[in-house]
């Protein structure tokens, strides 16, 4: 089931987000930061960004009886600047077991629908240039706009940036046949 997510769903983000990161990211992200990222410190952020109601956020979680939180999506306004694309897709992390069943598709489709209410049609997604979901990205019609350079504990590393012109087409998606 993917729904908004709720202060109370915080700590369960938080542990999807940062199992989430040290199983996607060693050999591209330093072992020092993978290490250095803390449950309880993700838990008070996530509180706090969940709690804001003045924030434009959307935040999203696929829950799975009965484990919980398997997978979270956030998003909002566009942080960096790039030309003609109102929203972006701040994070999408689902723990490895549910991967590959159409979770990720659902969560981006939420997303845009929630872009979209907000009057953003258009957005981008930052991905690290080394990480291969960046070929799900571009499964959904993203287009590779730009490139940055990212600091990861000490480590300088190239982030792609990819963008959705229109973003009605994702928003369907969430019509396509359910969850897998
Ligand atoms: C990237 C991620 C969110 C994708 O979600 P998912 O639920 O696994 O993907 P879906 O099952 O919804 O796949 C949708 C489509 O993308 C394709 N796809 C997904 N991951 C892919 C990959 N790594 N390479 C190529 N295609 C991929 C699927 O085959 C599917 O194609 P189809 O329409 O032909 O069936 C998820 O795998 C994940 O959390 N990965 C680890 C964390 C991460 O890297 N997050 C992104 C940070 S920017």
């Amino acid at each position: 089931m993917i729904r908004r997510a709720r202060v109370e769903d915080a700590a369960g983000i938080a542990a999807t987000h940062v199992d989430s990161w040290r199983t996607t990211y060693p050999d591209m992200v330093p072992d020092s930061y993978l290490l250095g990222m803390s449950e309880s410190a993700y838990t008070r952020r996530w509180s706090a960004i969940l709690a804001d109601r003045a924030r434009i956020h959307g935040s999203f979680v696929a829950v799975e009886p009965p484990i919980g939180v398997v997978g979270f999506a956030s998003c909002g306004a566009q942080r960096t600047g790039l030309e003609g694309y109102g929203g972006e897709f701040y994070a999408l992390y689902l723990y490895d077991h549910a991967q590959n069943r159409g979770i990720g598709r659902h969560l981006m489709a939420a997303m845009a629908t929630e872009l979209m209410n907000y009057g953003m049609n258009s957005a981008v997604v930052w991905v690290l240039a080394v990480n291969p979901s960046r070929w799900f990205y571009e499964r959904l019609g993203g287009r590779r706009l730009a490139e940055k350079i990212a600091d990861f504990a000490g480590a300088e590393l190239t982030e792609v940036a990819y963008g959705w012109r229109d973003l009605a087409p994702l928003a369907r998606l969430s019509a396509d046949p359910p969850v897998r």
